[in-house]
């Protein structure tokens, strides 16, 4: 095989592999998942399935790459030693062809947000117009139409593209290097504003005073499926930049700062979001177009709004972005190593895959929006299932494969390459990977499937 790229620095693999799990996840999803599901008792469980089964998941994610040196497809084959494993991989890449088809679509919609939040038009109704009408117009306006969001979403392909078709050293790694400073930047400067919203406090109270009796198998693999989804886990996105990782880094160490990160970015969105929602009295159940209806109405009333509104929408593109760039790493290495085509040729072929799929997705929630299945768009379902069904097998026969067939003893050989030695704590998480996670998991989804409907 050709001499494979690796990253350069640890810096540069933090940055990217944050940078995958950062994105719409925990800045349009996190803030309408908690709020549909009661607040704070889902993030609690949240967090707890961010500690006993993401954070394992992603060093043996890492740890998997690492060792097959190859796309996330036949890792699965290689570290099962048998390629019927192959499927699981298979199913991975799959899973994340279908997230990136809508995942264009709402990062469209977000630049065509943050393009009217330039020219002013966003926030521009007479004071005779009901503003939640306006804004609500203003969203179906643009979700109804079949050409606004290809063409923004296609920006959004193309822009991503030209970053993986650089490489990883010279694309992947340098754009991340270059674009999580400016998110953490953005992020924080839009928190000290929230911060001195006078619901602050209140939404202090939402996001962090539990009601369990809220509580159902739904809102347990809601979590779950949450938390797997904002660390990119379940779908080959860490086993394939895990694959680009040197034999001289501490993987356990680069899994911690990951995991830290992105947790601390999505409760952090919860509290951006919240006080606004609060201060203005909006409803924080307003689901996914939360950002879109809700929060735009807070940014034309408050003063400065809509600078806030510039930075809010910019931060949450430069987040999208760079979760796309590795979503799209890992079907271009998938196609690299299986057509054997140049990077920029497969690159090329996967965006126009992805943007096939990606104008169904648009068609689905417009011109072909009175498609429904089950009361369902085409957007929804793929969201649904992928959230509740793919990533949770993926990730529960990633935790079988490599607790129980590659076994625990070879998966920390490969940690300690590059790490001091174990210790007892670690010793006790590959235990969850081997009794807590799959058990955990297959229980849930057969409660999912025996009717807890959504
Ligand atoms: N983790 C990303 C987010 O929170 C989304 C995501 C899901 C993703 N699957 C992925 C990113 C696969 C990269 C690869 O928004």
């Amino acid at each position: 095989m050709k001499n494979r790229d690796t990253f350069s620095s640890k810096i540069g693999i933090v940055a990217a592999s944050a940078g995958s799990a950062i994105g719409l996840g925990n800045i349009w999803k996190f803030p309408y998942m908690a709020g549909k599901n009661g607040g704070s008792a889902f993030i609690i469980i949240y967090l707890i399935a961010i500690i006993l089964m993401g954070y394992p998941l992603v060093y043996t994610e890492f740890a998997m790459g690492r060792r097959a040196k190859t796309n996330a497809v036949d890792t699965f084959g290689i570290i099962g030693n048998k390629k019927t494993w192959n499927i699981v991989g298979f199913i991975a890449v799959l899973t994340v062809f279908l997230i990136s088809t809508f995942y264009m679509m709402i990062t469209g919609w977000v630049i065509y947000y943050f393009y009217h939040s330039l020219t002013g038009t966003l926030y521009n109704l007479s004071s005779a117009t009901d503003s939640v009408m306006h804004f609500k117009a203003i969203f179906s306006h643009m979700s109804s139409s079949m050409s606004i969001p290809l063409i923004f979403s296609m920006i959004a392909i193309y822009m991503t593209a030209l970053i993986n078709s650089m490489g990883i050293k010279e694309g992947v790694e340098k754009y991340s290097k270059i674009m999580m400073p400016v998110l953490f930047v953005l992020f924080i400067f839009l928190i000290g504003y929230s911060a001195t919203l006078p619901g602050f406090s209140k939404s202090m109270h939402f996001l962090f005073r539990p009601d369990f009796r809220l509580v159902t198998p739904q809102v347990i693999i809601g979590a779950i499926g949450q938390a797997f989804f904002s660390l990119s886990l379940g779908m080959g996105a860490l086993i394939t930049y895990g694959s680009y990782i040197a034999k001289t880094e501490n993987i356990r160490q680069i899994a911690r700062q990951v995991t830290l990160a992105d947790t601390i970015i999505a409760l952090f969105s919860g509290l951006l979001i919240f006080p606004a929602v609060f201060t203005y009295n909006l409803e924080p159940t307003a689901g996914p177009s939360l950002i879109f209806i809700s929060l735009p109405q807070v940014f034309l009333k408050m003063p400065g709004g809509r600078w806030f509104s510039l930075l809010f929408f910019l931060l949450v593109i430069v987040a999208a972005i760079t979760s796309m760039v590795s979503m799209l790493e890992i079907l271009i290495t998938y196609v690299i190593e299986k057509r054997n085509w140049s990077r920029k040729t497969s690159t090329w072929m996967v965006v126009i895959a992805t943007t096939l799929g990606g104008a169904v997705n648009i068609a689905g929630e417009g011109p072909l929006s009175y498609i429904t299945v089950g009361g369902r768009t085409i957007f929804s379902w793929l969201d649904y299932l992928t959230n509740n069904i793919t990533i949770p097998l993926v990730a529960v026969l990633t935790a079988i494969i490599a607790g129980w067939v590659w076994q625990t003893t070879r998966l920390n050989k490969e940690l300690e390459i590059g790490a001091a030695s174990s210790t007892k704590l670690d010793h006790y998480f590959n235990l969850l990977l081997k009794w807590v996670i799959p058990p955990v998991i297959v229980i849930l989804m057969i409660a999912l499937l025996l009717g807890a409907e959504s």
